[in-house]
């Protein structure tokens, strides 16, 4: 059996809903993070860096280190691993510092 950290702690979440991820349908569990139904399909990086454009993810998995920002809602700045990924949620992949409206150099 493949250990999950579902099956690590026993859950028995609902059933799936979907969020999108820049554009595809990807599936969330009740009580999941963002950042964790996008690990959880694979997808490791959804934001570069500012200065050199490097990819970032999750890295801390508790708001601190600020490695996953992203666009959620239309709202640039999110960390992804504190929102919940509720049905319907929009991410989109943030480049820099996710503010091209406000042509900051
Ligand atoms: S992974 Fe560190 S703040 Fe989200």
């Amino acid at each position: 059996m493949r250990r999950t950290p579902a099956s690590l702690a026993a859950a028995e979440p609902g059933p799936a809903h979907t969020i999108e991820f820049d554009g595809r349908p990807i599936p969330a569990l009740p009580g999941q993070s963002i950042a964790a139904a996008l690990w959880a399909q694979g997808i490791l990086a959804w934001r570069s860096t500012r200065i050199a454009g490097r990819p970032r993810g999750a890295f801390c998995g508790i708001g601190a280190c600020y490695d996953c920002l992203a666009t959620v809602d239309g709202q640039p700045n999110q960390r992804t691993c504190l929102l919940p990924a509720a049905p319907g949620t929009t991410v989109t992949t943030q480049e820099g510092h996710g503010r091209a409206d406000l042509d900051l150099a």
